[in-house]
């Protein structure tokens, strides 16, 4: 949450900052403010509301500035609580949370310090006062000792000119090495207009920017970011979701490039872990959200096709439990991001009892994949829109990999392997045919888009996809939304049903086809409208539900690559028709590194 970004070089700050911040909008969207540094002058500006409404005029001349866009979490959401937070002439952007804020303020506010805001962010600001002697850097140092929580700041002050101090400590920072100097983002999409060379930091790094140079305590490897600057631009749609959604099938043919063999799949990242894989007993996969839903995906694809004991959690409930851990276990942390906090403080606990880390991850270089033993990428390239629709499908694609991997470690037969990797590089042409039908979509959101409670259902594998279809309804169209096994119904939702409450159920032909159509007459008799996502050529379902949409055939466990594809349009289309917000809706971000 929050997004901060800085710049201190030969050009003008002021459109860099405005630039970075629309591309980190995603990460918060409350209010934004900018801060510009030219000799003893200094520029501020605070505004509720969204940085895409900034049309950049107004230039302020100076070649050193920060910029933040928030999500609110201490303080509500109005100007005096937008950061850059100021004291005494210095100027904090922060990303993250002072736990322990409100015994630092109370001991400042006895010293005489005076308070402008409700944030926790501002008692940065005064420590570093407090500290100031003469040099920066030294003074954020000390501050910061005295801080329990996460954060990524930046901090420039016009009593020791020509530098951006930066720390992190869980909280993302990544700096962006130009030719004409450098730039400090909460991550790489900020920067990607400029350089293709960035330094991430680690946790209790402090970093100084200068013109010319930039500082770490340590000498840090200088990686490459792997798109181009336009998969950070919506191009010809008008919602970076529906590009996102339409770039589904790409990212399967992108997750399983030069990594299918013909019995058996090539991991790189799970090379060094191969011995401990062999003889790991039971495998946890850990998510937030969507992640989790494919982390669920994930459970029932290992116990199918590795034959190994799997287990998904939510990375924010399986951190505060008691579950049986140590060295024969393995995690499988499952993230877009590579920054949920949940997921790292997990990952954190698992990793001091001796549990494998592992990681399906998009973002290069996150602190997931830094904090992991090895791992996957999805290769999705950038997701902005605040719904996970892509990195998604890249996770499950991800996921059925390394299930083919652990499965040939065990009993999983060569034929069978051959099977599913054969049939894997079938998807993106069937997952293309998906999306050609996007109008007949379209039209069924409409017709449905006064209904204001859905019932998503589905079984075994398409069970975490009914899940994945009523959160993202739910989460950009504030419709209300609920995903549950078809088995489920009869023990309670089946009480909710009625001509107002729709269920789309995923009837597809495979080992629960009979049930679901049972469940679905369940429904019926309970006048319960019903939109079946079936297979195409099952002519039977048309007589028993409202509507359907087809979606090509293919192996059970791989079903979900493709149902998951109409429910993306269709939550799309539905927040469409009822004009939302669909890229940033409400009281969401797309990162969440708080708690
Ligand atoms: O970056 P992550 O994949 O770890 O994010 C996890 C969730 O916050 C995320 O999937 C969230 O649920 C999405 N907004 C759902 O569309």
């Amino acid at each position: 949450m929050c997004g901060i970004i800085g710049y201190i070089g030969k050009k003008q700050a002021y459109p860099i900052i405005i630039n970075g911040l629309k591309k980190l909008e995603y990460r918060g969207y409350d209010s934004y403010g900018i801060c510009i540094l030219n000799n003893d002058n200094v520029f501020l500006k605070k505004k509720v509301g969204r940085i895409s409404n900034e049309n950049g005029e107004n230039l302020r001349d100076g070649n050193l500035g920060i910029g933040h866009s928030r999500w609110a979490t201490t303080g509500g959401v109005c100007e005096k609580n937008a950061h850059p937070h100021e004291y005494n002439g210095f100027y904090v952007v922060h990303n993250g949370i002072v736990e322990n804020y409100k015994e630092l303020k109370e001991d400042l506010i006895k010293k005489g310090h005076k308070f402008n805001s409700d944030t926790d962010t501002e008692v940065i600001a005064h420590l570093i006062s407090e500290e100031f002697k003469d040099n920066l850097e030294d003074a954020v140092r000390k501050a910061l000792k005295k801080i329990i929580g996460s954060y990524g700041v930046a901090i420039v002050s016009p009593k020791d000119k020509d530098k951006i101090v930066i720390a992190k400590m869980s909280s993302p920072i990544i700096i962006g090495i130009c030719k004409d100097g450098h730039i400090v983002a909460s991550d790489p999409s900020a920067v990607i207009d400029f350089t293709k060379q960035i330094v991430t930091l680690d946790d209790g790094e402090i970093a100084v920017l200068k013109k010319d140079g930039y500082m770490i305590l340590k000498e840090k490897k200088i990686e490459i970011i792997d798109w181009e600057s336009d998969a950070v631009s919506k191009g010809e749609y008008e919602h970076f979701m529906l590009k996102e959604i339409m770039e589904e099938p790409n990212v399967i043919e992108n997750a399983t490039q030069g990594r299918l063999l013909e019995d058996n799949v090539k991991l790189g990242g799970l090379e060094t872990s191969k011995e401990r894989l062999e003889k790991t007993n039971k495998i946890y996969l850990v998510g937030c959200g969507t992640g989790y839903h494919a982390a669920k995906t994930g459970e029932y694809l290992m116990e199918e096709i590795a034959g190994i004991d799997a287990e998904a959690h939510m990375a924010s409930e399986i951190r505060y439990r008691n579950v049986r851990l140590g060295p024969n276990y393995a995690a499988i942390f499952v993230s877009q991001s590579g920054e949920t906090a949940d997921n790292l403080a997990c990952l954190k606990r698992m990793k001091e009892v001796g549990v494998l880390p592992l990681g399906v991850t998009n973002v290069i270089g996150s602190t997931q994949t830094r904090e992991t033993e090895g791992g996957v990428y999805t290769r999705c390239g950038p997701e902005i829109a605040v719904a996970s629709t892509k990195a998604f499908i890249g996770q499950l694609t991800v996921l059925t990999m390394i299930s083919i991997f652990l499965g040939r470690q065990r009993n999983l037969s060569k034929e069978r392997a051959k099977e599913i990797i054969s049939e894997l590089k079938e998807l993106p042409r069937k997952g293309s045919l998906i999306l050609d039908n996007h109008k007949q979509i379209q039209e069924l959101a409409k017709k449905y888009s006064q209904f204001k409670n859905f019932w998503f259902i589905g079984r075994k594998f398409n069970y975490p996809i009914a899940m994945e279809g009523a959160l993202k309804l739910k989460e950009i169209s504030y419709v209300h939304a609920e995903g549950t096994p078809g088995g489920e119904l009869k023990h309670g939702p089946l009480a909710l049903i009625d001509e107002n409450c729709p269920t789309i159920a995923i009837c597809t032909k495979d080992s629960v086809y009979d049930k679901m159509i049972s469940n679905i007459e369940e429904v019926k008799a309970r006048n319960g409208k019903v939109i079946a996502i079936a297979t195409e050529g099952d002519g039977k379902i048309k007589d028993i539900v409202d509507d359907v949409i087809y979606i090509p055939e293919t192996l059970e466990c791989l079903t979900p690559l493709l149902s998951t594809i109409p429910l993306h349009l269709f939550a799309y289309y539905f927040a469409l028709s009822l004009n939302r917000d669909i890229d940033k809706p409400r009281n969401l971000a797309k990162s969440v590194t708080v708690e």
